[in-house]
């Protein structure tokens, strides 16, 4: 199974000491291919906010030549190990980069049999709020499934209990991909999914990008994608979700 990694850190630092610790153990596991992509051997301009992503579609964005290879590696992947160190208890400014490139997911969800590893590490503070920021983002992108895992150091050498934590979050995640399992998303995912599904029905003046997605990938008619069930509960939140925005039209 193939993995693109997304390397969050300038450097090869501890952030890639825990993500090989984890490849390691991985391949126990199964037959895991991993493509590493440092994002600090990328040179990513910062996004410049033209919005021509989110209104015209990615392939408009000046530095689509920087990203969408990135975007082609994750689809053509089976699942992803995202890495960030902490800085200033949030991820680095390398990876926040690369996310705001990819902003236009939001409107446009796709990755949805996806599963993701996230990886934080810190000195002391800041990792789980880390990982748990970058895990609500890939849920929000159409992630099926992601597994956190925040290590703080709190000293210059791993102890044998981050050791530890690192191979059994690894094993879990493991088991997690090879199972094929797909999950049900959280409600407020699928929320957000109708609210953009609502307003992806009409072209705007200013852009068509959203639109097309929804009616060309036929997912407009359903209120998330077919392949997941997602029961009845969620189906009814996603359809007052997508009403909810219909009624703000009628005003
Ligand atoms: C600019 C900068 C900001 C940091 N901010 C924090 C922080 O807010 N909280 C913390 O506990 N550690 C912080 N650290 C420490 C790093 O998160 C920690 O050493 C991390 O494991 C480094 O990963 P790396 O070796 O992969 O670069 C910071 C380090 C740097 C360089």
């Amino acid at each position: 199974m193939k993995c693109t990694v997304i390397h969050g850190s300038p450097r090869r630092g501890n952030t890639w000491e825990v993500l090989n610790i984890a490849k390691d153990e991985m391949r126990k596991y199964g037959e895991f291919e991993f493509k590493d992509i440092e994002l600090g051997k990328e040179n990513i301009p910062h996004c410049n906010g033209c919005f021509l992503c989110i209104y015209k579609g990615e392939d408009k964005c000046p530095h689509r030549e920087k990203i969408n290879y990135i975007v082609k590696e994750i689809e053509d992947s089976d699942f992803i190990i995202i890495t960030s160190p902490t800085y200033s208890m949030q991820v680095s400014g390398l990876l926040k980069t690369f996310i705001d490139h990819m902003s236009y997911n939001f409107h446009r969800p796709k990755f949805f049999k996806k599963k993701a590893l996230v990886i934080t590490t810190t000195a002391g503070a800041g990792h789980k709020a880390s990982s748990k920021y970058i895990r609500d983002i890939l849920y929000y992108w159409g992630f099926n499934f992601v597994e956190i895992m925040p290590i703080a150091y709190r000293a210059m050498v791993l102890s044998n209990k981050n050791v530890e934590k690192i191979k059994d979050i690894s094993s879990r995640f493991s088991k997690n991909i090879l199972s094929e399992k797909l999950n049900k998303p959280k409600i407020k995912y699928i929320f957000m999914y109708n609210l953009w599904r609502r307003f992806g029905e009409e072209p705007l003046e200013y852009g068509d990008a959203d639109h097309r997605y929804w009616k060309n990938s036929g997912l407009s008619k359903h209120v998330y994608h077919p392949d997941i069930n997602i029961g009845v509960w969620r189906g009814l939140v996603g359809k007052a979700a997508y009403n909810i925005v219909g009624m703000g039209d009628k005003k």
